[in-house]
């Protein structure tokens, strides 16, 4: 018989819908992010997503869950709108610096209990965070740091098309150990990065030309004593690779997840 991960809930078929997460969801979220995280997020975070405050927030639930239950809590996404502007991804980013109201959503938390997971919960949690993105006319893209080992999440946003950008070395300081982070960014509202793979490829046709363009000029100017040199200044640039380099203490931050 093939594996069907919907029956893997003790008998019952679940039946997921999705929700803000809401002030009597407090205790469950407290639990599940303890549960689910190597590190402790202060009671007030809970507070701010719990009350909506400077955090947008989706929960999922299965309707079909026994005892009582099928309004708890089983799945969630936090996050919070963020100025590109004063953002670490602002150089990941080609938009009108003039413009100082562009926005980004950075996913704080994303987590799936155990035996609901791989049925495509945070997918369509993540999907949500992405549509209210886009629904927002501002906004520029969704991204988020995933801890380097974390391989099931990083599979997830792959799959996501989100970009991956940036590897940050020692991001997380996590029980007196230094861990690298990834850094992806998933662009909504036609943005794009400062380089588009197109660009890219525009780059090096422009390269090839010029390279040819000086052969020429040489082959051209060969007779001469002292062959006039073809000049020209370069202002292409690949993608930008600066890297804010940060290493954080996440022990009762808010800020970034693992
Ligand atoms: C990461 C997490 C949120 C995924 O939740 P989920 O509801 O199982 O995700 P989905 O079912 O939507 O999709 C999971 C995808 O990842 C894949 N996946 C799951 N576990 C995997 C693993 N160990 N290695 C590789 N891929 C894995 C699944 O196969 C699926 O991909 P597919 O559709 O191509 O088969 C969940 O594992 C979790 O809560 N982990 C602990 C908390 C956490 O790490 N949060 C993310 C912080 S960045």
């Amino acid at each position: 018989m093939p594996y069907d991960p919907m029956m893997n809930l003790r008998g019952h078929r679940p039946s997921i819908s999705y929700r803000p997460i809401k002030p009597s969801d407090l205790e469950v979220l407290v639990k599940i992010h303890g549960d689910l995280f190597p590190i402790r997020y202060e009671i007030e975070f809970f507070h701010n997503v719990v009350h909506g405050r400077d955090i947008v927030s989706w929960g999922a639930v299965d309707r079909n869950r026994p005892n009582g239950q099928s309004d708890e809590i089983i799945g969630f996404v936090t996050a919070r709108i963020v100025m590109a502007k004063e953002s670490e991804i602002e150089d990941m980013l080609r938009f009108d610096k003039s413009r100082s109201d562009q926005a980004l959503v950075y996913i704080l938390t994303l987590g799936v209990v155990e035996s609901y997971r791989n049925v495509g919960i945070a997918t369509s949690l993540i999907r949500e965070v992405i549509k209210y993105a886009s629904s927002m006319p501002n906004c520029r893209a969704v991204y988020l740091h995933v801890i380097s080992y974390n391989n099931s999440a990083i599979h997830l946003y792959q799959k996501m098309s989100f970009h991956c950008v940036r590897r940050l070395q020692s991001f997380y300081f996590i029980n007196g150990r230094h861990y690298d982070a990834y850094l992806f960014i998933y662009y909504v509202n036609g943005a794009r990065s400062p380089c588009s793979p197109l660009e890219l490829v525009t780059l090096l046709m422009t390269y090839v030309r010029r390279g040819l363009k000086l052969v020429t000029a040489r082959v051209w100017k060969k007779g001469e004593k002292s062959p006039k040199r073809f000049k020209y200044r370069d202002k292409g640039q690949l993608l930008p690779m600066t890297q804010n380099m940060r290493s954080i203490t996440i022990e009762g931050s808010e800020s970034d997840h693992v």
